[in-house]
């Protein structure tokens, strides 16, 4: 399925796009190229994640900034530009007494999608997403991962260039979380896929770049293994005595603590320099860049 692409073309670019909600500046001026390949999108409540994927499907316009598709410059409601997009918004409606099959069929009329298509693309996107026996039942049996599925095909319907996933691992277990990553994983290919979530495990090990979005900013951005060598130096672990961690965990930034027989483990980071403390220093990992960015008083 698919165009094939040119290595390295830069499919989807935003140069300042800015929203603002009265005086809330939900977006501030935000820039990025993305490629084909999975873009990770973290950031605390509020960060601004919805906002900018709401821009990208222009179901909000912005008010300020450009957006380019494969080069050409997109202004206001584009057919062809829409039709290259799959969203699975963050709150989306569910039609429980559809089936899931019933379900996608309804999606993609809605998406203007060819009945002859979607009678192709349905039973393949079913059984990508692993629901082919549970397609004929209503969408109120489902568990809350085989509906986080189903969500991901019908954002599928049409093979768009770009896929836009507003937390698609919300409140599942962890089987369905690595069910949902491999299946991210798989569909990558030829396309940008831009995840929003606030669990680092979801984007660190599939997505090409990471990007940290702060109070509607981006606050930093590249590989995983960029990002933590970034703040390399700053993570440390102390071993302490019980009775002095409450002491540590006012004093420090603590990402951990691991309780062991007398003593107990921290996890320590810290811009400026090693802790007073017995400890040593350790590799960064992308959660330590995520609290180092977005911790107490960030
Ligand atoms: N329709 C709206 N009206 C007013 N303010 C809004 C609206 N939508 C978003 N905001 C504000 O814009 C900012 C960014 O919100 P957004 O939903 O994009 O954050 P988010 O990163 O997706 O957060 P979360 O992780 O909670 O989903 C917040 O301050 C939010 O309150
Ligand atoms: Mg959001």
């Amino acid at each position: 399925m698919g165009e094939r692409r040119a290595m390295g073309e830069i499919i989807l670019e935003l140069r300042n796009a800015t929203k603002r909600y009265g005086d809330i500046l939900a977006l501030d001026h935000f820039s990025y190229q993305f490629e084909e390949g999975v873009y990770g999108l973290l950031g605390p409540n509020g960060a601004g994640k919805s906002t900018l994927m709401k821009g990208i499907t222009w179901n909000i316009a912005m008010d300020e900034g450009e957006l380019f598709f494969l080069g050409e410059k997109i202004q206001g409601y584009r057919k062809k530009y829409i039709g290259s997009i799959g969203y699975m918004p963050q709150q989306q409606r569910i039609y429980d007494t559809f089936t899931g099959v019933r379900f996608l069929y309804y999606m993609a009329a809605l998406k203007g999608i060819p009945k002859a298509t979607a009678n192709k693309q349905i039973p393949e996107l079913l059984q990508r997403v692993n629901l082919v026996e549970e397609s004929r039942r209503r969408m109120e049996t489902y568990s809350g991962g085989m509906k986080q599925r189903l969500l991901i095909a019908q954002a599928l319907l049409g093979d768009p260039a770009i896929l836009l996933m507003d937390e698609p691992t919300a409140g599942l277990d962890p089987k369905e979380r690595v069910h949902i990553r491999n299946l991210i994983s798989e569909i990558a290919r030829n396309k940008v896929v831009l995840i929003a979530t606030h669990v680092v495990s979801d984007v660190e090990y599939i997505s090409k770049e990471i990007l940290l979005l702060r109070k509607g900013k981006l606050a930093c951005s590249g590989s995983a293994a960029s990002l933590s060598a970034s703040i390399q130096g700053s993570v440390f672990e102390a071993r302490l005595p019980k009775e002095e961690m409450e002491r540590a965990m006012k004093e420090y930034r603590v990402a951990a603590v691991t309780p062991e027989e007398d003593n107990v483990r921290l996890r320590i980071l810290r811009k400026e320099g090693m802790p007073d403390l017995p400890c040593e220093g350790v590799h960064p990992t992308l959660e330590d860049v995520y609290l180092y960015h977005f911790g107490e008083n960030a």
